[in-house]
């Protein structure tokens, strides 16, 4: 990249592909192409075949009940809105409370905001401490009769702390409230297992889990989804239909309208497997590790720099930092005329910006096939930025 060799830190935002996904995507539209449960022709059923595997293949491997556990959607962006409009929006009134976290995405925050906006609810968000963990005290204070909903992530896409969520989840059942896990960071650095979280829907996306893009899911406690709306309409959610009315379809298919996304569920299945069987979960998380502390200890040794939420007790390899005097997308630029692709700005994070008190940051988010050679080159290349700009 800019006749550089490629120094790819920017997984949080999206993780490159394995050949096992990219292959498995082209072998569908190359010899398996068809619409999934249109046709009786052989085709369709083994596309859909496919399709309704790819659904099992995932519902095993979070932990899932039961298939029908996993609704496929566009991302995690599609999948909270989903539980906003179907799930909340109906029993949702004035001066009901949406209790979030400051670190959240603004994927965790606007779908549940705009619900709030027509029915006169409003946001809480539970303050983060001093080392950019959640304040787990404030969070169990702010949960009252008005509190409706209790959304969080799993892991943060700006900070990297790893949220004790079995714990929150247990805090937030205490007053018998539905839970909503922003997975999108949590599915890529360990296995997850929803069953143990204890958590009411998990939401995820197909590209940040070496998947690929336009595909993602919404998983959901059975007996939840099964009473919840539609979300959008149109064919394949319905049974009958009539000008007068229509009848819909039991989830998972009651939430998955029009033609999904076939080959992006076979691929992220495939990344699923290609996790846990080729490379390992063991082998993801100790190498992350190893890659993050390298990084922290590199870039901590550069004077003027602040890594954020370097204090939180369980990290993921996502090191976001500040250099003195030095505007994040500055750095970003000069890393990038390296070949360096880190993340700059606010990262889709604009109230835990405030917080920090930074208009953005810089963010290095390592996958297990990034190197120590990597950290070194990235760390070096911080280190001349300051240089350039002292
Ligand atoms: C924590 C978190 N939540 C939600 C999202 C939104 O994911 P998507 O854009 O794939 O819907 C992201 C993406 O960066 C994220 O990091």
């Amino acid at each position: 990249m800019q006749g550089h060799p490629l120094v790819y830190l920017d997984n949080a935002a999206t993780t490159q592909k394995p050949s096992v996904v990219i292959d498995a995507v082209s072998r569908f539209y190359e010899r398996e192409n068809a619409n999934i449960h249109r046709g009786v022709h052989y085709l369709s059923v083994q596309a859909t075949d496919a399709y309704d595997r790819a659904r099992e293949a995932v519902a095993r491997r979070i932990g899932a009940f039961e298939p029908a556990e996993v609704v496929f959607v566009r991302g995690t962006t599609e999948a909270i809105n989903l539980v906003a409009r179907a799930f909340l929006a109906p029993q949702l009134k004035a001066d009901d409370e949406i209790l979030l976290t400051v670190m959240e995405h603004h994927a965790n925050i606007v779908p549940w905001q705009r619900v709030a906006e027509e029915t006169g609810a409003r946001i809480v968000a539970t303050p983060i401490t001093a080392t950019g963990e959640v304040d787990l005290a404030a969070f169990r204070e702010l949960m009252n009769e008005r509190t409706k909903m209790v959304a969080f992530t799993h892991i943060s896409n700006a900070l990297g702390t790893i949220n004790p969520v079995a714990e929150m989840v247990a805090i937030a059942k205490e007053r018998g409230l539905p839970v909503l896990v922003d997975g999108a960071q949590g599915v890529a650095h360990g296995p997850v297992d929803v069953a143990a979280l204890g958590c009411d829907f998990y939401a995820f996306s197909g590209h940040k889990v070496y998947g690929p893009d336009g595909i993602g899911v919404l998983w959901g406690k059975k007996r939840l989804l099964d009473a919840m709306p539609p979300y959008q309409s149109g064919g394949d959610m319905v049974e009958r239909v009539t000008f007068e009315r229509s009848t819909y379809k039991r989830p998972p298919e009651r939430f998955e309208a029009g033609t999904p996304n076939i080959s992006g569920a076979i691929g992220l299945a495939v990344a699923f497997d290609y996790l846990r069987d080729t490379v390992g979960w063991e082998t993801i998380v100790t190498r992350e590790n190893t890659l993050r502390e390298a990084a922290e200890a590199a870039l901590a040794a550069i004077p003027g720099i602040t890594i954020h939420g370097i204090g939180a007790h369980r990290r993921a390899s996502v090191v976001s930092f500040s250099l003195e005097g030095v505007h994040p997308h500055d750095l970003g630029t000069i890393l990038d005329s390296e070949g360096i692709a880190i993340r700059a700005g606010n990262h889709c994070a604009q109230p835990l910006m405030k917080v920090l008190g930074v208009a953005g940051t810089a963010r290095a988010s390592f996958a297990f096939y990034n190197s120590l050679e990597e950290v070194e080159q990235v760390a070096a290349a911080v280190m001349r930025t300051r240089g350039m700009f002292a």
